[in-house]
Protein backbone atom coordinates (compact mmCIF):
# COMPACT_ATOMS: atom_id res chain seq x y z
CA UNK A 1 0.00 0.00 0.00
CA UNK A 2 1.57 3.59 -0.82
CA UNK A 3 1.61 6.56 1.69
CA UNK A 4 -1.49 8.19 -0.01
CA UNK A 5 -3.84 5.33 0.03
CA UNK A 6 -2.81 4.72 4.05
CA UNK A 7 -3.74 8.66 4.71
CA UNK A 8 -6.79 8.01 2.43
CA UNK A 9 -7.75 5.21 4.38
CA UNK A 10 -7.05 6.57 7.16
CA UNK A 11 -9.37 9.05 6.81
CA UNK A 12 -12.36 7.70 4.97
CA UNK A 13 -11.79 5.42 8.27
CA UNK A 14 -11.82 8.65 10.45
CA UNK A 15 -14.68 10.59 8.97
CA UNK A 16 -16.47 7.87 8.46
CA UNK A 17 -16.65 6.37 12.23
CA UNK A 18 -17.43 10.28 12.98
CA UNK A 19 -20.42 10.50 10.47
CA UNK A 20 -23.43 10.58 13.13
CA UNK A 21 -21.93 13.00 15.59
CA UNK A 22 -20.79 15.27 12.95
CA UNK A 23 -23.36 17.18 11.83
CA UNK A 24 -24.27 18.39 15.65
CA UNK A 25 -20.89 18.65 16.95
CA UNK A 26 -18.95 20.37 13.93
CA UNK A 27 -20.06 23.90 14.99
CA UNK A 28 -16.90 25.37 13.07
CA UNK A 29 -17.32 23.19 9.56
CA UNK A 30 -21.10 24.38 10.00
CA UNK A 31 -20.48 28.34 10.18
CA UNK A 32 -17.91 28.26 7.47
CA UNK A 33 -19.60 26.35 4.72
CA UNK A 34 -22.75 28.97 5.53
CA UNK A 35 -20.11 32.13 4.75
CA UNK A 36 -18.23 29.95 1.57
CA UNK A 37 -22.50 29.50 0.66
CA UNK A 38 -23.24 33.38 1.12
CA UNK A 39 -20.14 33.93 -1.06
CA UNK A 40 -21.77 31.10 -3.78
CA UNK A 41 -24.97 32.96 -3.90
CA UNK A 42 -23.57 35.91 -5.15
CA UNK A 43 -21.83 35.15 -7.73
CA UNK A 44 -23.78 34.81 -11.74
CA UNK A 45 -23.90 31.03 -12.78
CA UNK A 46 -25.05 29.28 -16.02
CA UNK A 47 -29.16 29.21 -15.85
CA UNK A 48 -29.60 25.48 -14.13
CA UNK A 49 -25.89 24.93 -12.88
CA UNK A 50 -23.82 21.93 -12.65
CA UNK A 51 -22.74 21.26 -9.40
CA UNK A 52 -20.03 18.85 -8.34
CA UNK A 53 -19.49 19.52 -4.55
CA UNK A 54 -16.09 17.49 -2.79
CA UNK A 55 -15.96 16.27 0.59
CA UNK A 56 -19.57 17.00 1.10
CA UNK A 57 -19.63 15.70 4.48
CA UNK A 58 -22.76 15.59 5.80
CA UNK A 59 -24.12 18.32 3.75
CA UNK A 60 -23.42 21.69 5.53
CA UNK A 61 -22.61 23.22 2.28
CA UNK A 62 -25.65 21.86 0.24
CA UNK A 63 -28.39 22.58 2.47
CA UNK A 64 -27.09 26.30 2.84
CA UNK A 65 -26.58 26.60 -0.84
CA UNK A 66 -29.32 24.47 -2.36
CA UNK A 67 -32.13 27.30 -1.59
CA UNK A 68 -30.26 29.23 -3.67
CA UNK A 69 -29.38 27.10 -6.38
CA UNK A 70 -32.75 25.86 -7.49
CA UNK A 71 -32.25 25.08 -10.87
CA UNK A 72 -29.08 23.69 -10.15
CA UNK A 73 -28.48 19.42 -10.71
CA UNK A 74 -26.13 18.50 -8.05
CA UNK A 75 -23.40 15.80 -7.26
CA UNK A 76 -22.46 15.82 -3.74
CA UNK A 77 -19.32 13.24 -3.69
CA UNK A 78 -16.89 12.34 -0.57
CA UNK A 79 -13.81 10.20 0.11
CA UNK A 80 -16.33 8.37 3.26
CA UNK A 81 -19.44 6.00 2.20
CA UNK A 82 -20.25 6.52 5.60
CA UNK A 83 -20.40 10.44 5.07
CA UNK A 84 -21.96 10.01 1.44
CA UNK A 85 -24.80 7.63 3.68
CA UNK A 86 -25.23 10.45 5.80
CA UNK A 87 -25.64 13.15 3.60
CA UNK A 88 -28.28 11.69 1.06
CA UNK A 89 -30.71 10.51 4.62
CA UNK A 90 -30.14 13.22 6.74
CA UNK A 91 -31.39 16.44 8.08
CA UNK A 92 -29.32 17.99 4.28
CA UNK A 93 -31.60 15.40 2.64
CA UNK A 94 -32.73 17.40 0.10
CA UNK A 95 -34.02 20.84 0.80
CA UNK A 96 -35.19 21.80 -2.49
CA UNK A 97 -36.30 18.91 -4.12
CA UNK A 98 -34.18 19.77 -6.92
CA UNK A 99 -32.10 17.06 -8.66
CA UNK A 100 -29.07 15.80 -6.51
CA UNK A 101 -27.10 12.76 -6.40
CA UNK A 102 -24.31 11.49 -3.92
CA UNK A 103 -21.53 9.28 -4.73
CA UNK A 104 -18.75 8.13 -3.32
CA UNK A 105 -15.20 9.69 -4.59
CA UNK A 106 -11.92 10.74 -4.37
CA UNK A 107 -11.74 14.36 -4.86
CA UNK A 108 -8.40 14.01 -6.09
CA UNK A 109 -9.00 11.35 -9.10
CA UNK A 110 -12.14 13.17 -10.50
CA UNK A 111 -13.26 10.88 -13.53
CA UNK A 112 -14.85 13.53 -15.26
CA UNK A 113 -14.60 14.94 -19.02
CA UNK A 114 -13.42 18.77 -19.51
CA UNK A 115 -16.07 21.49 -18.87
CA UNK A 116 -18.49 18.97 -17.30
CA UNK A 117 -19.54 21.32 -14.70
CA UNK A 118 -20.25 24.91 -13.76
CA UNK A 119 -19.81 25.12 -9.98
CA UNK A 120 -16.97 22.94 -8.11
CA UNK A 121 -17.51 23.62 -4.35
CA UNK A 122 -15.28 22.31 -1.16
CA UNK A 123 -15.37 23.44 1.75
CA UNK A 124 -12.70 22.66 4.38
CA UNK A 125 -11.58 19.19 2.30
CA UNK A 126 -8.42 20.25 0.91
CA UNK A 127 -6.36 20.64 3.41
CA UNK A 128 -6.60 16.68 3.55
CA UNK A 129 -5.26 16.77 -0.14
CA UNK A 130 -1.74 14.97 -0.75
CA UNK A 131 -1.22 17.28 -4.35
CA UNK A 132 -3.02 20.20 -3.75
CA UNK A 133 -1.86 22.30 -7.04
CA UNK A 134 -1.92 19.28 -9.04
CA UNK A 135 -6.16 18.68 -7.99
CA UNK A 136 -6.66 22.84 -8.09
CA UNK A 137 -5.47 22.16 -12.08
CA UNK A 138 -7.77 19.21 -12.64
CA UNK A 139 -10.72 20.65 -11.00
CA UNK A 140 -10.28 24.11 -13.15
CA UNK A 141 -10.36 21.69 -16.09
CA UNK A 142 -13.85 20.16 -15.25
CA UNK A 143 -15.16 23.80 -15.18
CA UNK A 144 -16.76 25.17 -18.17
CA UNK A 145 -15.94 28.40 -19.21
CA UNK A 146 -17.51 31.21 -16.88
CA UNK A 147 -17.39 28.17 -14.27
CA UNK A 148 -16.69 28.63 -10.64
CA UNK A 149 -14.17 27.04 -8.03
CA UNK A 150 -15.10 27.91 -4.71
CA UNK A 151 -13.38 26.63 -1.63
CA UNK A 152 -12.53 27.06 2.06
CA UNK A 153 -9.61 25.43 3.25
CA UNK A 154 -7.19 25.85 6.32
CA UNK A 155 -3.94 28.00 6.12
CA UNK A 156 -0.55 27.95 8.14
CA UNK A 157 -1.61 30.35 10.67
CA UNK A 158 -4.11 27.48 11.96
CA UNK A 159 -3.61 26.49 15.36
CA UNK A 160 -0.83 28.57 16.79
CA UNK A 161 -1.93 28.45 20.47
CA UNK A 162 -1.61 24.47 19.48
CA UNK A 163 1.57 24.33 17.43
CA UNK A 164 3.56 27.30 19.95
CA UNK A 165 2.79 24.52 23.18
CA UNK A 166 4.74 22.06 21.43
CA UNK A 167 7.31 23.75 20.38
CA UNK A 168 8.03 24.73 23.79
CA UNK A 169 8.06 21.16 24.80
CA UNK A 170 10.30 20.37 21.78
CA UNK A 171 7.85 18.17 20.28
CA UNK A 172 5.56 19.07 16.87
CA UNK A 173 1.87 19.36 16.65
CA UNK A 174 0.09 16.09 15.03
CA UNK A 175 -1.19 19.10 12.47
CA UNK A 176 -0.81 18.79 8.92
CA UNK A 177 1.61 21.56 6.93
CA UNK A 178 -0.65 23.76 5.28
CA UNK A 179 -0.31 26.41 3.01
CA UNK A 180 -0.25 30.50 3.18
CA UNK A 181 -2.84 32.54 1.51
CA UNK A 182 0.08 33.27 -0.46
CA UNK A 183 0.97 29.94 -1.95
CA UNK A 184 -2.58 29.33 -1.96
CA UNK A 185 -2.67 32.08 -4.67
CA UNK A 186 0.36 30.48 -6.40
CA UNK A 187 -1.57 27.31 -6.81
CA UNK A 188 -4.25 28.15 -8.80
CA UNK A 189 -4.02 27.82 -12.33
CA UNK A 190 -3.18 31.40 -14.27
CA UNK A 191 -6.54 30.17 -16.70
CA UNK A 192 -8.69 31.46 -13.92
CA UNK A 193 -9.33 34.59 -12.00
CA UNK A 194 -8.62 34.52 -7.96
CA UNK A 195 -10.34 36.11 -4.98
CA UNK A 196 -8.95 34.58 -2.14
CA UNK A 197 -9.72 36.41 1.84
CA UNK A 198 -8.68 34.09 5.08
CA UNK A 199 -10.62 35.03 8.45
CA UNK A 200 -9.35 34.00 11.40
CA UNK A 201 -12.51 31.28 13.85
CA UNK A 202 -11.66 30.92 17.53
CA UNK A 203 -12.79 28.13 20.02
CA UNK A 204 -12.78 28.13 23.42
CA UNK A 205 -12.44 24.45 25.34
CA UNK A 206 -12.14 23.82 29.29
CA UNK A 207 -8.88 21.65 28.50
CA UNK A 208 -6.73 20.15 26.24
CA UNK A 209 -8.57 17.02 26.77
CA UNK A 210 -11.75 18.83 25.48
CA UNK A 211 -9.79 19.96 22.53
CA UNK A 212 -8.70 17.22 21.53
CA UNK A 213 -11.84 15.17 22.40
CA UNK A 214 -14.00 17.24 20.29
CA UNK A 215 -11.44 16.79 17.05
CA UNK A 216 -11.91 13.16 17.60
CA UNK A 217 -15.40 13.00 17.83
CA UNK A 218 -16.01 14.94 14.29
CA UNK A 219 -13.69 12.79 12.54
CA UNK A 220 -10.37 15.81 12.04
CA UNK A 221 -7.63 13.81 14.26
CA UNK A 222 -5.81 11.96 11.46
CA UNK A 223 -1.96 13.41 12.00
CA UNK A 224 0.42 14.39 9.53
CA UNK A 225 2.28 11.51 8.54
CA UNK A 226 5.86 11.11 9.79
CA UNK A 227 5.02 12.86 13.12
CA UNK A 228 6.13 10.71 15.71
CA UNK A 229 3.88 10.20 18.89
CA UNK A 230 4.17 11.77 21.66
CA UNK A 231 6.30 10.26 24.66
CA UNK A 232 3.49 9.89 27.48
CA UNK A 233 5.50 12.83 29.91
CA UNK A 234 5.48 15.26 27.11
CA UNK A 235 1.94 14.15 26.83
CA UNK A 236 0.97 15.10 30.39
CA UNK A 237 3.02 18.65 30.52
CA UNK A 238 1.17 19.71 27.18
CA UNK A 239 -2.41 19.07 28.97
CA UNK A 240 -1.27 20.39 31.95
CA UNK A 241 -0.33 23.87 30.27
CA UNK A 242 -4.35 24.11 29.39
CA UNK A 243 -5.50 22.89 32.36
CA UNK A 244 -7.74 26.25 32.50
CA UNK A 245 -8.42 26.28 29.41
CA UNK A 246 -7.68 26.70 25.72
CA UNK A 247 -8.61 28.59 22.69
CA UNK A 248 -7.74 27.43 19.33
CA UNK A 249 -8.00 29.47 16.07
CA UNK A 250 -8.45 28.05 12.61
CA UNK A 251 -7.38 30.33 10.13
CA UNK A 252 -9.95 29.77 6.94
CA UNK A 253 -9.28 30.91 3.71
CA UNK A 254 -12.08 31.17 1.49
CA UNK A 255 -11.56 31.12 -2.47
CA UNK A 256 -12.96 31.83 -5.63
CA UNK A 257 -11.89 31.25 -8.85
CA UNK A 258 -13.49 31.84 -12.45
CA UNK A 259 -12.27 30.02 -15.21
CA UNK A 260 -11.72 32.26 -18.30
C1 LIG B 1 -13.82 18.68 7.77
S1 LIG B 1 -14.88 17.67 6.82
C2 LIG B 1 -15.81 18.89 5.87
C3 LIG B 1 -17.11 18.31 5.39
C4 LIG B 1 -18.05 19.31 4.73
N1 LIG B 1 -17.48 19.85 3.53
C5 LIG B 1 -18.42 20.39 5.70
O1 LIG B 1 -18.24 21.56 5.38
O2 LIG B 1 -18.89 20.05 6.78
C6 LIG B 1 -13.78 17.01 5.58
C7 LIG B 1 -14.50 16.05 4.62
O3 LIG B 1 -13.63 15.82 3.52
C8 LIG B 1 -13.68 14.46 3.19
N2 LIG B 1 -12.43 14.15 2.46
C9 LIG B 1 -11.16 14.09 2.93
N3 LIG B 1 -10.31 13.80 1.93
C10 LIG B 1 -11.07 13.70 0.81
C11 LIG B 1 -10.77 13.41 -0.54
N4 LIG B 1 -9.52 13.14 -0.96
N5 LIG B 1 -11.79 13.38 -1.43
C12 LIG B 1 -13.07 13.62 -1.04
N6 LIG B 1 -13.41 13.89 0.23
C13 LIG B 1 -12.42 13.93 1.14
C14 LIG B 1 -13.84 13.75 4.52
O4 LIG B 1 -14.34 12.45 4.39
C15 LIG B 1 -14.81 14.69 5.24
O5 LIG B 1 -16.15 14.36 4.99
Amino acid sequence: MTRVSNLKGALAGAFGAAAEAYHSAADVQREVASRLARRIAALTLAPRPRVLEIGCGTGFLYQALAPDLKDASWLLTDLSEAMVRRARSGPAGNPTGNKARFTVMDGERPPFAPGSFDLICASLVFQWFEDLPGTLSKLTDLLAPGGALAFTTLTAESFPEWREAHHELGARAAVRGYPTVRELARMIPKSAYVDLEAEAVARSYRNAHAFLAHWKEIGTHVPDAGRAPLTPGTMRKLLRKFDHGITVTYHVAYGTTIKA
